[in-house]
């Protein structure tokens, strides 16, 4: 593993051990997938997301450690008995994280992609097939306290900068954002004004200078208190925002 120059050799190395069971047959054919560059996850069907264990299935994104302060600020922002939606849920990792730090709120999440609703009720999350927030239930419009979500946000003409396992392994329709990456943004700031309470918060994952071009897009669909939030490395990592008030 380590000549494969992967950054955390052992951590992933004692991973394969422990999932091949015993099995050396199995554990050589399991580092063999490691090193043609599928993710861990997909070997070893889970991955941890802010302290949580979450089943990943082959096919699914990989929920990255950098969504974690997201997650954990959408939980922040959800009442004891209140409602959250994820959008574009993947494994299910956010609506995961949300329940277990409010276990008594209603969770819902949607994707649009089959193996991702596969997995994320195999997460225990109350998910529905579709685009944004089209499956949802029409019971939960004007309720909702968070809308969160790490929907496609790499422009187009980006995508060919990201990481060649990228797409020997993953699909387009977890990152292509459109054009300039916006498309999917701009539609869930337009259309959750329906969703949320007056007061409730809208939470994105997104990067470069999106939250600059959707200033305009935020303020026009009545949220306000926009804050851009940065990582450590003082790159734009998404947005917060609340709806109306
Ligand atoms: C970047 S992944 C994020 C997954 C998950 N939220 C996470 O952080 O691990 C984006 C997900 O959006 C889904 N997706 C793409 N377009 C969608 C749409 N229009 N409606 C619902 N889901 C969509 C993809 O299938 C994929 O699972």
């Amino acid at each position: 593993m380590r000549q494969g120059g992967f950054v955390a050799a052992d951590d992933e190395a004692r991973e394969l051990v422990e999932c091949s069971n015993g099995d050396a047959v199995l554990l050589a054919a399991l580092v063999d997938r490691r090193m043609n560059g599928e993710p861990l996850a997909w070997i070893t069907g889970f991955s941890m997301f802010c302290g949580t264990r979450v089943k990943v299935s082959r096919g699914v994104y990989v929920p990255r450690w950098q969504s974690e302060p997201l997650a954990r600020s959408a939980a922040s922002r959800l009442t004891v008995q209140g409602v959250a939606i994820d959008l574009c849920t993947g494994s299910g990792a956010i609506a995961k994280v949300l329940t277990a730090t409010r276990p008594q709120s209603r969770v819902v999440a949607t994707d649009i992609d089959e193996h991702a609703v596969a997995c994320a009720a195999a997460n225990g999350v109350e998910v529905y097939l579709g685009d944004l927030f089209s499956p949802l239930p029409q019971e939960l419009k004007g309720r909702v306290d968070v809308v969160v979500g790490v929907v496609p946000y790499v422009p187009t003409r980006s995508m060919a900068l990201l990481p060649h396992d990228t797409f020997v392994f993953e699909t387009v329709l977890s990152y292509d954002g459109g054009d300039d990456g916006t498309d999917v943004l701009r539609r869930v700031i337009g259309e959750s004004p329906r969703y949320l309470r007056s007061g409730g918060a809208l939470l994105l994952e997104l990067g470069g200078d999106e939250a600059e071009i959707l200033q305009d897009e935020l303020q026009r669909n009545g949220f306000n208190d926009v804050t851009v939030v940065f990582d450590e490395e003082d790159d734009v990592r998404g947005i917060e925002a609340t709806y109306g008030r």
